[in-house]
């Protein structure tokens, strides 16, 4: 009894009650049949082509999956795009095409079953959206991080260069300058790169000295420590071997490693003297930077967010919340990890690790800083 009345429903209503439109074509591609949800979704149907209830069309769609089917009698699949109301409102179908295969092989009408994904794909698109606006968010920031950081130099570079010219010791104005010069190149370096990467640059990596790296940072630093009042060492293992990083990234992770660590020593309220450390080793086939200071240290509700998008606990005015983010993925590119230690209130301790066995292969470079104002020569 029971499998009499589902056999009598399915062969009575499951064309009409289904969820789904189905519709029938014959091979003039016109409508010969249709179920109540099609009749519902694209309106009056009897004898018109397929191409014209679907999509408004006067003539049959280029890549016409229907007439695929009555050729070679496959069944199909596909996403399109229709309108609907008199041309009101765009919707989008997934659509099978099945063909009805008659004894003899024949092949007169085929089956269109479609279902409507217009709000998934409104859903995926406003997605996408938001994705891309996050992507444009993070892109201003790095962008403002990488300048800030040259910025904070070339703040040292005027900084001796006006003490030296009030004190009138050339040496202090000299020094100062060469910062400033060195600085201002760095900027015009790091803008062009990071056009380059908007173009989708890749890291590029070229054979670079460790040690001079590490040397360059301190340098760059010397200035903003004795402002604040902070010892700045480096204790660096001697001729280390040459290895292959982009100069560039690398430089910029030490160089927030560095920024941080004095930062916190300015955080800190302690009465002591603070002192910030750049090591470098290269132990076990592996290089290692480690940065240390004696400031504020991290306590353990920040210690879990500072490697997590843009926290920042130096307020907004101050920090991005960038730089260890960025250090973290440049570090991962290069095939090593960043890690630290600290206890509030003495201080925290920050690593980079390199193993050599991991680092880029070098590529041939292409040289920005003597392209002639970006128009694509170089100068010879
Ligand atoms: N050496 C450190 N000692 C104490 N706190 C630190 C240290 N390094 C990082 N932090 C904490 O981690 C947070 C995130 O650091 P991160 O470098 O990512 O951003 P930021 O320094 O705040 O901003 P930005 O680097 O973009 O200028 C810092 O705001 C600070 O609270
Ligand atoms: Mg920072």
């Amino acid at each position: 009894m029971a499998a009499r009345e589902i056999d009598n429903w399915l062969q009575m209503k499951l064309f009409h009650e289904v969820p789904v439109s189905i519709c029938v074509i014959d091979r003039g591609f016109r409508i010969v049949q249709a179920n109540r949800r099609f009749e519902e979704t694209y309106g009056e149907w009897k004898n018109r082509p397929c191409y014209t209830v679907y999509k408004d069309r006067d003539e049959r769609c280029t890549n016409c999956a229907a007439l695929a089917t009555f050729v070679d009698g496959k069944v199909r699949s596909l996403e399109e795009q229709g309108i609907v109301g008199n041309g009101q409102s765009v919707h989008h179908y997934f659509v099978q095409m099945i063909p009805i295969v008659r004894p003899d092989e024949m092949i007169n009408y085929v089956i269109e079953m479609s279902t409507d994904i217009t709000t998934e794909k409104k859903l995926e698109q406003e997605k996408r959206e938001a994705e891309r606006l996050a992507a444009v968010g993070e892109t201003v920031a790095g962008i403002a991080h990488g300048i800030k950081n040259v910025l904070m130099a070339l703040e040292g570079g005027m900084y001796g260069v006006t003490t030296g010219i009030e004190q009138g010791d050339d040496d202090r104005v000299a020094k100062g300058w060469t910062m400033l010069q060195e600085n201002i190149t760095r900027l015009s370096r790091f803008v062009k790169e990071f056009l380059a990467f908007a173009r989708g640059r890749v890291s590029q990596a070229t054979m670079v000295n460790p040690q001079q790296l590490a040397l360059d940072v301190a340098e760059e630093f010397r200035e903003q420590a004795n402002i604040a009042n902070v010892e700045l060492r480096t204790d660096l293992q001697e001729i280390i071997k040459e290895a292959p990083m982009d100069k560039e990234e690398i430089y910029s992770c030490l160089v927030n490693l560095v920024s941080n660590a004095l930062d916190a020593c300015q955080m800190s309220d302690a009465d002591r003297s603070y002192i910030v450390t750049l090591s470098l080793k290269d132990q076990g086939g592996i290089l290692s930077y480690e940065i240390s200071d004696n400031g504020c240290g991290i306590d353990y509700e920040i210690s879990k967010k500072i490697f997590t998008s843009f926290f920042s606990g130096k307020g907004a005015d101050k920090g991005t919340g960038l730089g260890l983010l960025t250090t973290k993925k440049i570090v991962h590119q290069h095939g090593g990890k960043v890690s630290f230690e600290s206890e509030p209130g003495k201080g925290s301790l920050f690593r980079i690790e390199l193993p050599r066995e991991n680092l880029p292969e070098v590529q041939d470079r292409i040289d920005l800083a003597v392209s002639d104002g970006g128009n694509g020569q170089r100068k010879n």
